[in-house]
């Protein structure tokens, strides 16, 4: 595993979180008294099969859903405590996020897709296009600001994704099995480009995977099964 060094202050606290999903009659446990802290700089993956709770834990933290129990704290700021508003300010000024599927518009240029969260909190032109492009060329894209999704690989649009998550300069990414749909060694060329970021950027990462391989690149690693916290899985012996 790879030692970063001292991580610095608590970022992301779940204490004692639950999180019930009712579906008609039945109910569904995603999480089960989940405490987890989480430090500045840590690159930290969630760990665990198919319905173990990463999407669900990563999208309390990313204020995209509240627990039913519990709480979350992010920056030191109770989030069930912030109105609509002032949560989505914070969630602009704070998060980022890179999802599975990368989440890009069709129809948009790279420069577009990564110009596009500063259109919304109403950076200046010329500001965001400067932005855009540094994050471009961060990611080693800077010969395809111009071309659509459809124009690029998947890891390059993962790349992509990255630059418009970096490019509001949040404290913290969450990435949702960002290598899912990419083969393993685009996976691994992704996840290393955010491991550099982690460092040089300042930014902490959580991200989810079952990827063992993708695994040995986090700083830390929190193994979740049914919805819970579990020691590391035993590796098999190699004969
Ligand atoms: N919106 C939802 N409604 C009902 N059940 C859900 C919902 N989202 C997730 N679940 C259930 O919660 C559990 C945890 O899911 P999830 O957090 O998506 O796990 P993972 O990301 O590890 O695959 C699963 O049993 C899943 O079926
Ligand atoms: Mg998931």
């Amino acid at each position: 595993m790879i030692q970063l060094g001292e991580h610095g202050a608590v970022l992301l606290q779940a204490q004692d979180v639950c999180k019930t999903y009712h579906l008609g009659e039945t109910s569904v446990q995603a999480l089960q008294h989940v405490d987890l802290e989480v430090r500045e700089g840590e690159f930290l993956a969630l760990a665990g099969s198919s319905g173990s709770g990463k999407t669900t834990l990563l999208n309390l933290f990313g204020c995209l859903d509240r627990p039913t129990s519990g709480r979350i704290l992010v920056a030191g700021t109770d989030v069930a405590k912030l109105d609509p508003d002032a949560l989505a300010e914070f969630r602009a000024a704070t998060i980022g996020f890179i999802f599975q599927t990368f989440n890009l518009f069709p129809v948009l240029s790279a420069r577009e897709n990564v110009e596009y969260p500063m259109l919304l909190n109403k950076t200046p032109a010329p500001e965001r296009e400067k932005r855009a492009k540094e994050a471009l060329e961060r990611v080693g894209l800077a010969r395809f600001l111009d071309h659509r999704p459809d124009q690029l690989s998947g890891g390059q649009r993962q790349r992509v994704a990255i630059a418009r998550a970096l490019v509001k300069r949040p404290k913290i990414i969450f990435a949702d099995e960002p290598t899912a749909n990419l083969d393993k060694k685009t996976a691994v060329e992704v996840l290393t480009l955010m491991r550099d970021l982690n460092s040089s950027e300042k930014v902490t990462f959580v991200f989810s995977t079952h990827d063992s391989m993708i695994l040995s690149l986090a700083s830390r690693i929190f193994h979740m099964s049914d919805g819970r916290q579990v020691a590391a899985p035993e590796t098999p012996h190699a004969h």
